[in-house]
């Protein structure tokens, strides 16, 4: 037991594993050991009903300290918020239907919600329940909740449930729980390294499997003549991490992009140039997705006429008149489906929230995300990124500086949450 995981200095981290009563109880034995094994201090918490389907001793046995169950069994006079306080991180496997409402509700009755109440450290959840109750608007209701506060989840798998079922609800894999708490934490299992589908933003939730999204990147370039164009300092590489992160969540992504054609395993890319290319592609894309993101910097002039042969200096300086190209995320949003989430950019040097409130307006998206590329470390062609992701509904959510991969995840953690409320 106890120990500091690889990279880490001083005490071990200090993790309430919660267990509520679910079937999937005897598979949180197994995230117990692998946490203890991981050099993680384990402190569990079962709710009363978990112990009617695994035992207090055999988390006695494995934790770091003795399991608890309720607010009365310490000798101390305040274990709802001891643990709490303490915790460095709360995993919760499995969180029932039950446990989810009840935490969302802010209830506090029991030792496992009155810490999850009384904690301002990171919380995962691991839901596991039948598909019925899952796809329950209440419980997918429960979750756009927690997610919108920070929660993080780690999304249940298909499979067999009890009773033979098959169908999404199984609790995810706990090698993948614990793969996502050490990722939290910021370090890896011993002998461990984490595998590609948790490489870049880290993430292993597949909180976006059957989603279908529709990414546009880059900067547009507009012909002058068969060598010359206009175009502008957009690198695509925050479009790229949106549609990778959106594939390693499991979402079928289609990425319309001006830049290099590579991206990640499970992204199909469909390459552009003009505003033109991308306006055709985009509003044929988007009319099958679930969620649209325009993050791509579409020229908004370009020549009126575009010379077929190359200008020459001898010619004298060419008049280049310009026209607008037109507005592709406008025309996204006057088309857009039932039910279809649409998220644009808005890259400014001044007056950056007030401009990009206005375009959420304008342009009818439901997310609009704000970035001032004057500040160092911020925008085009940087490998990291600072935001605001405004949304229709008032929300405001500021992401400090972190690489593109992190701001990805976290535009995508509001897209769930909004795909979750509809
Ligand atoms: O109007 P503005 O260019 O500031 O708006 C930025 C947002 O609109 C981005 O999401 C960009 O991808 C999109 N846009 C567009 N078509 C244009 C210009 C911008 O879809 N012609």
């Amino acid at each position: 037991m106890g120990g500091t995981i690889p990279g880490s200095t001083g005490a071990p981290p200090f993790v309430v594993l919660g267990v509520s009563a679910g079937i999937a109880a005897y598979k949180a034995v197994d995230v117990c050991r692998r946490l203890v094994d991981a050099g993680i201090h384990v402190a569990p918490v079962l709710t009363e009903r978990a112990t009617h389907f695994v035992g207090k001793a055999t988390f006695d046995a494995l934790g770091s300290e003795p399991a608890q169950t309720t607010l009365w069994d310490e000798a101390s006079p305040i274990p709802h918020t001891r643990l709490g306080q303490r915790a460095d991180l709360i995993v919760v496997a499995p969180a029932t239907a039950d446990l989810l409402a009840r935490y969302a509700g802010g209830f506090a009755d029991d030792l496992l919600t009155a810490t999850l109440v009384a904690t301002a450290a990171p919380v995962v959840v691991c839901p596991a329940m039948h598909t019925e109750m899952w796809e329950h608007p209440a419980v997918q209701h429960n979750l756009a909740v927690l997610i919108s506060r920070g929660v993080t989840v780690v999304a249940p798998e298909e499979g067999r449930l009890a009773g033979g079922d098959i169908g999404s609800g199984r609790l995810a894999d706990p090698s993948v729980i614990v793969e996502r708490v050490l990722g939290l934490l910021g370090g890896a299992p011993r002998g461990h390294h984490l595998g590609a589908g948790t490489a870049g933003g880290g993430r292993s939730t597949r909180d976006l499997a059957g989603i279908r999204v529709v990414v546009s990147a880059g900067g547009t370039r507009e012909p002058i003549d068969p060598v010359r164009f206009l175009t502008n300092r957009s690198s695509g590489k925050q479009g790229h991490a949106l549609a990778e992160a959106a594939a390693r969540r499991g979402a079928a992504v289609v990425l319309v992009t001006t830049g290099k054609p590579a991206a990640g395993p499970g992204v199909v890319v469909e390459p552009v140039e003009t505003a033109a290319d991308m306006e055709a592609a985009m509003l044929s894309r988007a009319e099958g997705a679930d969620v649209v993101i325009m993050a791509a910097a579409v020229a908004d002039f370009r020549p009126k006429v575009v010379q077929g042969s190359k200008l020459h200096k001898a010619d004298g300086v060419p008049d280049l008149i310009l026209e607008p190209t037109p507005d592709i995320l406008s025309e996204l949003g006057r088309r857009r489906r039932q039910g279809q989430v649409l998220v644009g950019f808005a890259a400014e040097t001044e007056r950056v929230s007030e401009r990009a409130r206005a375009k959420l307006a304008d342009k009818g998206v439901d997310l609009m995300v704000a970035n001032d590329v004057s500040a160092p470390g911020v925008g085009f062609d940087h490998d990291t990124n600072e935001v605001t992701i405004l949304g229709a509904d008032g929300s405001v959510t500021d992401v400090p500086l972190r690489s593109k991969d992190a701001v990805a995840d976290a535009i995508l953690d509001r897209v769930c949450a909004l795909l979750s409320a509809r």
